[in-house]
């Protein structure tokens, strides 16, 4: 059988979504938005802007408290969608639409406080202040692994801070932002201050250029690649804008000799393979110390090579690849195998087909894009896999004796994600924390599964140091401002102006 599905642009105007893992299950469709219509988009945008800015951000709260109910409430509907175009496994799609809802509720409150500060001067009669101002208009766009979670971590506290959002989401899943985005205006939110745009990469990006030379983009927001994130940064960096960047992963797991060895394995299976291994966060390389290497890795693949793979809405580990480019991405890094490395974990390596089965495989992996988990073991620092991040259920696996080798290691290619280590000395607990490049450490955790309300982000390759989430995100969102206002009735000069009080710097005791 032959697929070039599950997403094809049919003509110039429409987008077609097929289910990863029924490819004849048509979705939806959405139409194909030229750069045109985009910057078109940008101008509405900016204005409706204008007027949400002056609703007090307590009331701006409320509107997003009523998202967050309405997002509960039509939580089973959309995690469906989400499965059905997306193909991660129910229970998890029902994770991603619990973030959407943790995230409102977090930043409900947020619109209560918003805080500024009072700082005192340095002359009397003269009071000192500083307030969060909205960025103005805001260009997101996000990737498909997490169609609606982490949308949601741009646009609600986007919106929250008086700034209007125009969403350019993956793709691969126009039918769940056409869903989430109806959520947002059924709570209240004006349909010109959210304004989702289904588009490919090149008319993004031209449209992109021209909304940040006609002034209508203060903000860039994107989850994706490193190669396309470099280009986004470079491009707002031309116009004086700054584009919060949140990029790939190599993401490292260190399994210590003192390690509860049991609660790592299943850190390892799920943080490998959950989602397919098509998360920012998924493990990329599992660091073996090597007193236990050969113990966790036959044991590793044996748990891998048992674990139930297939339709997305049964009972296994994990369902299809987002796409068909997603796949054949994973494909090349495959070929990336040499003769050095050892493969465990499936009956094959690849595409899941009748002629390359997987043993258990739960349905027909003729109706999806389905692969094998396929572990990589003796890597090598030199090794391509070592410095390339991969995008799919592919684990690979070396072995260190020092653990500052292993936090070398981790370090050594560039990206710096998340993070984990697995141990019960809390040396080495504080040890790595200290050593590691990257953002997000997990400690005797899985290194995906990050909380809604903690800072997300990475550093070099992963992204430039912006985060997302929790408070910290506002200062994507929002601009300080600082005021000082004098009642002396004259003209009191800073740094000038100020009292001295007598001191004696001679005093000694
Ligand atoms: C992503 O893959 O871009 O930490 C986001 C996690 C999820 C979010 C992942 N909460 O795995």
């Amino acid at each position: 059988m032959e697929f070039n599905l599950p997403l094809v642009l049919d003509n110039e105007m429409t987008f077609t979504s097929y289910s990863p893992s029924n490819l004849t299950d048509k979705v939806g469709e959405a139409a194909a938005a030229t750069s045109s219509e985009i910057v078109e988009a940008l101008r509405r945008a900016k204005v409706a802007q204008a007027s949400w800015a002056k609703v007090p951000a307590p009331a701006r709260g409320r509107v997003i408290a009523n998202v967050g109910r309405l997002v509960e409430k039509n939580k089973e509907a959309l995690s469906k969608l989400v499965t059905r175009e997306m193909g991660k496994v129910y229970r998890e799609a029902l994770g991603e639409v619990q973030e959407v809802i943790d995230t409102c509720d977090f930043f409900l409150g947020e619109g209560r406080r918003l805080y500024g500060q009072t700082v005192p001067s340095e002359m009397p009669k003269k009071n000192l202040f500083t307030f969060r101002n909205p960025v103005g208009s805001v260009f997101v766009i996000t990737a498909g692994n997490f169609p609606a979670a982490v949308p949601s971590w741009y646009i609600v506290p986007a919106l929250l801070a008086g700034n209007s959002v125009v969403w350019k989401p993956s793709e691969f899943t126009p039918v769940v932002a056409k869903a989430l985005t109806s959520l947002f205006h059924a709570g209240g939110i004006p349909e010109d201050l959210l304004i989702t745009v289904v588009a490919d990469g090149a008319e993004t990006f031209t449209a992109l250029e021209a909304g940040l030379k006609e002034g209508l983009i203060n903000k860039v927001g994107f989850t994706g690649s490193t190669e396309v994130g470099r280009r986004i940064g470079a491009k707002t960096g031309e116009y004086v804008q700054s584009a919060c960047l949140e990029l790939g992963g190599k993401n490292p797991m260190v399994v210590m000799p003192d390690a509860n060895l049991d609660l790592a394995l299943e850190g390892a299976l799920f943080a490998g393979f959950g989602t397919a291994g098509q998360r920012c966060t998924s493990l990329g390389t599992l660091w073996l110390h090597q007193s236990i290497h050969d113990e966790f890795l036959a044991r590793y693949s044996k748990i891998v090579e048992e674990a139930k793979v297939g339709d997305p809405f049964h009972d296994v580990l994990y369902g299809p690849m987002i796409s068909e480019k997603y796949l054949e991405n994973h494909l090349k890094h495959l070929a990336m195998i040499k003769n050095h490395h050892k493969v465990s974990g499936s009956s094959g390596i690849g595409r899941i087909t009748a002629a390359n089965p997987r043993a258990g495989f739960v349905g027909d992996p003729a109706h999806g894009i389905y692969a094998h988990p396929t572990i990589v073991s003796g890597l090598k620092s030199d090794d391509e896999l070592y410095y390339t991040e991969t995008f799919g259920p592919l684990v690979t696996v070396g072995s260190f004796q020092e653990l500052d080798q292993a936090i070398e290691l981790s370090n050594g290619h560039g990206y710096g994600l998340s993070s984990a280590i697995y141990t019960t000395n809390p040396e080495s607990v504080w040890r790595f924390r200290e050593g590691i490049s990257a953002g997000m450490v997990s400690v005797n955790n899985s290194t995906s599964g990050a909380e809604a309300h903690l800072p997300f982000g990475g550093n070099g390759k992963s992204g430039n140091g912006s985060r997302q989430s929790g408070i910290w995100v506002l200062d994507q969102f929002t601009r300080w401002q600082s005021m000082n206002w004098d009642w002396s009735n004259k003209l009191q000069k800073a740094q000038m102006d100020v009292i001295e009080i007598d001191h004696n710097p001679d005093f000694t005791l």
